[in-house]
């Protein structure tokens, strides 16, 4: 896998480097007895099953049953090739691979895409020159400048204009050595009836779309005249899918920390106005309703996103969908209430960040209060009829709350604005609540099984062998000493060929290795089911005081196992040659002896 890189670098860069904070860019962790625990970045889930450990490098998802060292959490995260995570390691770990003589082996990223991600800096570079220093650009310049977006933020966000030059971007493209066939399916270019090709930007002003990496992977181009659409986005392709992208999330991600919240917005001009505001922690989805995996990618960085969205009608239904989404996800969802006609960024402009902040963001409604909101449309509030029917909606969704106390907040909150008595809605609330409760314990089951433990690694319904191979296999990940002493004993006996294979690789491994270093050994190993395997238990707790008795037994268990199977296998065989010969009273006298011989074992 490595081949080309010597494995002395390869640990260098590895040291150089705990996984623990690795991870915890990506994940936030807990310290839990002597492992981090955090939300899988790899599945969704709410209730975290994630671990790391931070004394043997190593990464396990007792819930997908992911893992691995900090190499293939990057290579895995990120879809770096193993170069790209090595050199990102070596960056932060101030170590220059230069140094030892490495270069970048052929990237994983198709030929398309390289070129695609070369289009997109080019004209990037383009259109913010003309932007920013041609009388063709002077239009777009000034309508950022009408709009209020200052130089800085052009800078930021690498604005630019696409000029309203006939087959501008084309001839500068094809000029470059692009084929015009990539363009066309980047979406830079459209085809015409008459099959001749046109720059699909021109005349807009161009926002670039960036990864989460930086990497400038699509377009978003608006009309400053009165051209429909209002924005044109790229084509979708490997590198940009609009449902998994956010804008500015690159940016954003060390704010979105920091606050612990992140704000959701509309559109890159509400993203850039809050930004340069000062407001760091937004991003926006890029004219499409928010998706499970952005939720996801949310819930992953934060506890807390707020929704902050137009106040209109559709603002308030994209509204809902988004906080069910990211409820789903697990995250605590809050909803700005916007002033009518209001979108942030005019707001901004109108009122300052401060106020933006203080007045809109800090005082968002929850849930229950955004959903009264929503629901309200729905019914005239003059009408008893209509007003029961509503009242029994909100109490169906705060039944579904925790906390007693949240609870109740909300139910006194209703009982003011209603003028009903608490103790029949409490009463109300229980009935939903004691109806709901199957449902509930289900999901608490589940929650409790899906419960990180690592004991109950052990008590999955393997055979006695096996778990005594397992178990003895754990020991020598973790001890390089009891490794040794089973290559004497037992040697490459274990039943199971897997297991065999780990431990001769192990065995090979501590002829080199001083120490146990279980993230170290995954290096060494090329088969991702056996890598997963060995994660999976190294991650099988084992006393911390060494039993001698407790291995001698495992070893004789596993011996026992292998004694018991041959001796078993070999008069199977001859059962079967009686049976073929027609002598059934030997088969018989076999019978009896394989049944001795299983009780026998048994009883060991
Ligand atoms: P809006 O129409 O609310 O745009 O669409 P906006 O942010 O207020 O834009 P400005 O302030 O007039 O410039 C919100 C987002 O939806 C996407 C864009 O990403 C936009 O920022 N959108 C909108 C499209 O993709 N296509 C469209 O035709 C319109
Ligand atoms: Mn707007």
């Amino acid at each position: 896998m490595n081949n080309r890189i010597p494995d002395e670098v390869v640990e260098k860069v590895r040291k150089a480097n705990d996984i623990v904070d690795v991870v915890g860019n990506y994940v936030q962790l807990k310290k839990q007895g002597r492992n981090y625990f955090g939300l899988c970045p790899f599945h969704g889930e709410k209730t975290p099953s994630f671990s790391v450990t931070q004394d043997k490098q190593i990464y396990y998802c007792f819930g997908c049953k992911k893992g691995g060292n900090v190499i293939s959490f990057l290579m895995e995260l990120e879809g770096y090739s193993f170069y790209e995570a090595l050199n990102f390691l070596a960056e932060k770990g101030g170590i220059d691979l230069s140094d030892a003589g490495i270069r970048e082996p052929t990237s994983n990223v198709s030929e398309e895409s390289q070129q695609l991600l070369s289009v997109y800096e080019w004209l990037t570079k383009l259109y913010q020159h003309i932007l920013k220093y041609t009388e063709e650009g002077k239009q777009g310049y000034n309508y950022f400048q009408q709009r209020g977006i200052t130089d800085e933020s052009i800078q930021t966000f690498q604005l630019g204009y696409a000029p309203n030059i006939k087959n501008f971007t084309a001839d500068f493209l094809t000029k470059k050595g692009f084929h015009q066939q990539l363009l066309v399916k980047a979406g830079l270019l459209g085809i015409q009836d008459d099959q001749t090709a046109y720059d699909r930007f021109s005349g807009r002003i161009i926002f670039p779309i960036r990864n989460h990496l930086g990497k400038i992977v699509a377009f978003g181009g608006r009309t400053i005249t009165d051209e429909k659409p209002k924005y044109l986005n790229s084509s979708e392709s490997d590198l940009f899918h609009k449902s998994r992208i956010l804008y500015n999330f690159d940016l954003a991600k060390k704010h979105i920390r920091k606050a612990n919240e992140v704000i959701l917005l509309e559109g890159q001009m509400d993203v850039i106005s809050a930004y340069q505001a000062e407001i760091g922690h937004v991003v926006a989805t890029l004219g499409t309703a928010l998706s499970e995996s952005q939720a996801q990618l949310i819930r992953r960085y934060v506890d807390t996103a707020v929704i902050c969205y137009d106040s209109d009608f559709a603002g308030l239904e994209a509204s809902y969908r988004a906080a069910l989404l990211l409820r789903t996800a697990g995250c605590h969802v809050k909803i700005a209430n916007l002033p009518e006609n209001l979108d942030p960024d005019q707001y901004i402009k109108t009122y300052g960040s401060e106020d933006f902040l203080n007045k809109i963001i800090k005082n968002s409604d929850t849930f229950i209060n955004f959903y009264m909101r929503y629901i309200k449309r729905n019914y005239n509030l003059q009408i008893e009829s209509d007003r029961i029917t509503y009242i029994q909606e909100i109490l169906k969704e705060i039944a579904k709350i925790e906390s007693t106390v949240e609870r109740e907040h909300y139910i006194r909150d209703l009982s003011n604005e209603f003028q009903l008595s608490m103790d029949s809605m409490l009463d109300e609330i229980h009935k939903i609540r004691q109806n709901a409760q199957f449902t509930e314990d289900k999901r608490a089951k589940n929650r409790y099984t899906n419960k990180a433990s690592s004991k109950q690694l052990t008590n999955q319904l393997y055979p006695a062998f096996q778990n005594a191979e397992r178990q003895l296999l754990a020991y020598m990940l973790q001890n390089k000493g009891i490794a040794e002493r089973v290559q004497k004993d037992l040697a490459g006996n274990f039943n199971i060929e897997v297991h065999k294979i780990i431990a001769t690789h192990l065995y090979a491994f501590y002829e080199e290795a001083t120490a146990p270093d279980v993230s170290g050994y995954l290096d060494k190993l090329d088969d991702e089911q056996l890598k997963q395997l060995v994660i999976e238990l190294s991650m099988i707790s084992i006393r911390e005081d060494i039993d001698e008795q407790e291995i001698r037994d495992l070893i004789k268990m596993i011996q026992n196992h292998a004694e018991e199977n041959t001796s078993l296998h070999e008069l199977y065989l001859q059962q079967k040659q009686a049976e073929q010969e027609n002598d059934p009273i030997r088969a018989a006298q076999i019978a009896m002896q394989i049944i001795a011989i299983k009780k026998q074992f048994n009883n060991r």
